[in-house]
C-alpha cells in the first residue's frame, strides 16, 4: 500500500512521488523551483567567474601596458646629433650686457589697462630700446625688420635654402598694470635685484621672450651665423588686450605674402619643477592647443514699476535663478577626451606606483580621474569647459522695480567641446524664455597641433629643450588662457606656446599676480634656447625614429 508522503493518505493510483493529488502539485512547483534556484546559481557562478576573468585581463593588460607604455619610445627619446651649431657661451662682459637689456625692458611700463588705454609713451620708448639694445639685429642685411601698428614688430630672416618652409617664433611687448601697493617686495617696474632674481611685471609674461629671441639673434649675427631655414619673429604690442592691432596686423601682413610656416611658437606653459605632485623631476610642458572662449550676456526686461506693488517676480529674481542653475550644473565632465589625455600618457613613466599604473591606462581610468580633478578648482579647469560669473547689474534706486537685470558668465571651452555646443547647453540648463543670452565674444577650442614623432616643430623643440636640459621630461600641454598665436591658425597647423621659464611651487600665482620675477640664470637659459632653437630647426628633415634609436 502507497501512502502520500505528505498526508498519509492511500494513494489509489501510481504516483512515482508518492504524493497524492493535492500534494503532487505542490511537490513539483517545489521541484522546479529548486532546479531554477539550481540554474540561477549555476548562471551568478559563470557570471562571477567570467567577471573575476574580464578583471584579470584588464588588470594584465593595464600591467602590461604600464610595464611597456613609453611615448618616448624612438625619436622622442632621441637627443639626435647636431654638433655644428655654434655654441652658447658667452663671457662676463656679455653676461652684464644681457642682463642690463633684459632690466631695461622691465623698466618700461608698456601697460595694456584696458582695450582702449595702453600706455604709448612707454611703447615709443620700447622702441627705442630694442634698437638701442641690438645694434647687430637692426644693422645687418641678413634682417629686414618692419614696424607694424605703430608698435609691433615683424623681423625676417630669409634662409639660404629656399626649399625649407619657414618657421616663426612670437613674443609680446605689454604687460598687465602692477601697483608696488598690492604687496610687491620691489616696485613692479624696478627690475630690482633680489637674491639672484630680477623682480618686475614682465619677467615671465612675456619681455624674457621678447628680450631672449632679439638677444639670441644679436648673438648669432654677431658670431657670423645665417640660417639655412628662414625665420619670422613677430612682437606684439597689445597681447593683453587680444592683439587686435599687433598680432592681427602682423598676420595680415604675411598671408598677403602668402606665406606659409612649418610652426609657430609663441609664450604659453613651462617648465614644471616640484609642480606636479607624484611627478619625479621637471617637466616641461609644450602647449599644443587653448581652450577656447564664451562670454555670454544674459538679460532679462520687464515693466518698470513701483516697489509699492511688485509682481511675483523680479528681473533681478528671474536673472538670479537663471546664474544659480549655471553654477548648480557645471558643463559635462570631459576629461580624457581632449589632448590633456596626451599630458598624463608621455608623464606617466615619471610617477611611481600607483599613479604610473593610473596614467599608464587613461583608457580605463579617466573618469576616475576626471572625478578626482574636478575637486580642485586648478584642476577642474582641464577636465570641463569653466563657468565664471563675473558681473551681475541691476537696479538704479530702493524703491524702483528694475526693468533690466544683466549679468555677464565667461566660460573657458574644452578642446572636446564647441563654442556651439556650449551656447546650447547653457540655452538648456537656464531654461526659462525671459532669459535672453547674448553672445558677446567668443571662439571655438584651439585645433590640436602635431606631437609625434614626425612633428617637425614640437621635436626641434623637445630636443632643444632636453639638450640644455636632460634632466626635464616634455610632455604636450594645454593652456587654459589665450595667446597671440590664435591669430596664427591660418598661416600653419603647428602652434606651440611653450619657453623654458622655470616656475617652481607658487611660482604660477606670480603670473598676473604681485612679485612677478625670474632668476638671472634662467633668463641666461632662455637667450640659449632660443640661441640653439633657430640653429636647430636648419636641419632639412627630422631623423628617421629609426635611425635615431641607433644612435643611442
Ligand atoms: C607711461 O610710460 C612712461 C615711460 O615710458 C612713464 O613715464 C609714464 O609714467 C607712464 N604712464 C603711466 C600712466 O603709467
Ligand atoms: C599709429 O599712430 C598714428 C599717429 O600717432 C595714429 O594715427 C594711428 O591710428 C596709429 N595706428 C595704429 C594702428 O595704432
Ligand atoms: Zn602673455
Amino acid at each position: 500500500m502507497k501512502l502520500c508522503r505528505t498526508c498519509h493518505k492511500q494513494l489509489h493510483y501510481n504516483n512515482l512521488w508518492l504524493r497524492c493529488q493535492q500534494h503532487a502539485m505542490h511537490s513539483q512547483i517545489k521541484m522546479t523551483e529548486r532546479s531554477g534556484k539550481c540554474n540561477i546559481l549555476k548562471f551568478v557562478k559563470v557570471l562571477s567567474f567570467a567577471f573575476i576573468f574580464v578583471i584579470l585581463v584588464i588588470f594584465v593588460a593595464a600591467t602590461v601596458r604600464t610595464l611597456t607604455f613609453d611615448v618616448n619610445a624612438g625619436l622622442q627619446l632621441a637627443p639626435w646629433e647636431k654638433t655644428n651649431n655654434i655654441a652658447y657661451d658667452i663671457n662676463q662682459q656679455q653676461r652684464g650686457e644681457l642682463l642690463a637689456n633684459f632690466k631695461d625692458a622691465i623698466r618700461i611700463p608698456t601697460v595694456s589697462t584696458s582695450r582702449t588705454d595702453q600706455n604709448t609713451t612707454a611703447l615709443r620708448d620700447f622702441n627705442d630700446l630694442l634698437r638701442k639694445a641690438f645694434p647687430t639685429v637692426f644693422s645687418s642685411h641678413l634682417v629686414q625688420h618692419e614696424v607694424v601698428a605703430n608698435y609691433s614688430h615683424l623681423f625676417w630672416v630669409p634662409g639660404s635654402d629656399l626649399a625649407l618652409v619657414p618657421y616663426m617664433l612670437l613674443a609680446h611687448i605689454d604687460v598687465v598694470p602692477a601697483e608696488e601697493s598690492d604687496g610687491w617686495d620691489a616696485p613692479p617696474f624696478s627690475a630690482k635685484e633680489i637674491d639672484g632674481f630680477i623682480y618686475g611685471r614682465g619677467t615671465i609674461d612675456n619681455k624674457q621672450s621678447v628680450m631672449g629671441i632679439l638677444q639670441a639673434l644679436e648673438y648669432l649675427l654677431i658670431r657670423g651665423y645665417s640660417p639655412q631655414r628662414g625665420f619670422f619673429i613677430g612682437l606684439g604690442h597689445d597681447e593683453e588686450i587680444q592683439g587686435l592691432h599687433g598680432a592681427m596686423n602682423i598676420v595680415k601682413l604675411l598671408k598677403k605674402k602668402g606665406v606659409q610656416l612649418a610652426f609657430v611658437l609663441d609664450e604659453g606653459l613651462a617648465v614644471l619643477d616640484g609642480v606636479i605632485t607624484g611627478l619625479q623631476g621637471p617637466a616641461a610642458l609644450i602647449g599644443i592647443s587653448e581652450k577656447g572662449h564664451a562670454t555670454v550676456k544674459l538679460s532679462v526686461s520687464m515693466a518698470p514699476g513701483h516697489s509699492s506693488m511688485p509682481p511675483w517676480e523680479s528681473s533681478i529674481g528671474i536673472l538670479a535663478g537663471a546664474v544659480k542653475r549655471l553654477e548648480d550644473n557645471p558643463m559635462p565632465r570631459l576629461f580624457g577626451e581632449g589632448p590633456e589625455r596626451g599630458t598624463f600618457e608621455h608623464l606617466a613613466h615619471k610617477f611611481g606606483l600607483p599613479l604610473k599604473f593610473v596614467m599608464s591606462n587613461m583608457w580605463l581610468f579617466s573618469p576616475l580621474l576626471g572625478r578626482v580633478m574636478e575637486r580642485s578648482p586648478e584642476t577642474n579647469a582641464f577636465v570641463r569647459t569653466t563657468t565664471a560669473v563675473t558681473m551681475f547689474n541691476a537696479g538704479v534706486k530702493t524703491n524702483v522695480l528694475p526693468s533690466q537685470a544683466e549679468a555677464y558668465v565667461n566660460l573657458r571651452i574644452h578642446s572636446s567641446q564647441s563654442l556651439q555646443e556650449v551656447l546650447d547647453l547653457i540655452q538648456s540648463i537656464v531654461g526659462d524664455e525671459r532669459v535672453k543670452m547674448e553672445l558677446m565674444h567668443g571662439f571655438d577650442p584651439l585645433p590640436i597641433s602635431s606631437y609625434d614623432e614626425t612633428s617637425f616643430g614640437f621635436q626641434i623643440i623637445k630636443k632643444t629643450v632636453l639638450d640644455q636640459f636632460p634632466q626635464v621630461t616634455v610632455a604636450p600641454g594645454i593652456c587654459i588662457g589665450n595667446t597671440d598665436s590664435r591669430h596664427y591658425t591660418d598661416l600653419t597647423k603647428d602652434i606651440y606656446r611653450f619657453a623654458p621659464t622655470w616656475f617652481r611651487p607658487g611660482d604660477a600665482q606670480r603670473f598676473h599676480g604681485i612679485n612677478e620675477r625670474i632668476s638671472k640664470k634662467n633668463y641666461e637659459e632662455l637667450v640659449g634656447f632660443y640661441f640653439n632653437l633657430i640653429q636647430n630647426c636648419d636641419i632639412k628633415d627630422l631623423p628617421s625614429p629609426h635611425s635615431a634609436v641607433h644612435e643611442l
